[in-house]
């Protein structure tokens, strides 16, 4: 697979630069666009997304592709697991695509479209501090807050690249089942799920290996959601 790198040591977003600029990206490629650091990083559900320069790895995938956005960023997610665990480091996957080590998020996914590009923008905490991150509300942590080592982002990109490609080219059938075998941990787990803007306590009764969760309200109402924000 033909993959084209884009670096940057400053920019607003990677996923803004690949939104503006996919039109003009080789179709046949993956392309990858990398900054050291990010001034206007974004995360889900528009939020922000903190990085620091040599202490984050902040990369967005540009692909020409027909395959389903869900099914892409589980493969993003597949990837990124994979090369958490060639570090020694066991991850799982918190729905709908956050990466997390003992318990606390450790790296996320934001997936959009434009026009026929998807563009898979991945954040991972790699060598922050805890001082770097207490500004951060949610429980997270780092490659470095987990192993007291410091580890080369350039290393980590080229891993999460090549596992990434690979998955693309394989298009493995079980891809989907492995996705549901590292998220499914959150099943029978009582919840709040900040779907709109007032948050609800649910019980998660099943998920499925397209992503869609199943939560059960306290009315015993059932609710099938595809995408949210769920707080442990
Ligand atoms: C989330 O967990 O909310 C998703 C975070 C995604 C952050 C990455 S960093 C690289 C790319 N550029 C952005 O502005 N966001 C994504």
């Amino acid at each position: 697979m033909k993959i084209i790198y884009y670096h940057f040591d400053t920019i607003d977003s990677t996923n803004n630069f690949a939104k503006k600029k996919c039109h003009q990206f080789d179709e046949q490629a993956l392309t990858v666009i990398t900054a050291s650091e990010q001034t206007a990083g974004r995360g889900r559900r528009a939020r922000s997304w903190s990085s620091l320069k040599g202490k984050s790895l902040c990369l967005s995938f540009v692909i020409q592709t027909a395959l389903n956005p869900f099914f892409m960023t589980q493969l993003a997610a597949l990837a990124l697991g994979d090369v958490l665990h060639s570090y020694s480091i066991p991850s799982c996957i918190k729905w709908p695509n956050d990466l997390l080590v003992n318990g606390k998020k450790i790296g996320g996914i934001l997936t959009e479209r434009q026009d026929s590009s998807l563009i898979i923008g991945i954040g991972l905490n790699v060598n922050m501090t805890k001082e770097d991150l207490q500004s951060i509300p949610q429980k997270t942590t780092s490659l470095y807050l987990e192993t007291e080592q410091l580890f080369s982002i350039d290393d980590a990109v080229h891993e999460l690249v090549r596992r990434f490609a690979d998955l693309i080219l394989l298009q493995d059938p079980t891809c989907e089942a492995k996705w549901l075998e590292r998220a499914s941990w959150i099943v029978g787990q009582e919840v709040i799920i900040n779907k709109d803007t007032r948050p609800t306590a649910v019980v998660i009764a099943s998920l499925t290996s397209d992503g869609t969760l199943l939560c059960r309200h306290a009315d015993d109402r059932y609710e099938k959601l595809i995408t949210a924000d769920i707080i442990l």
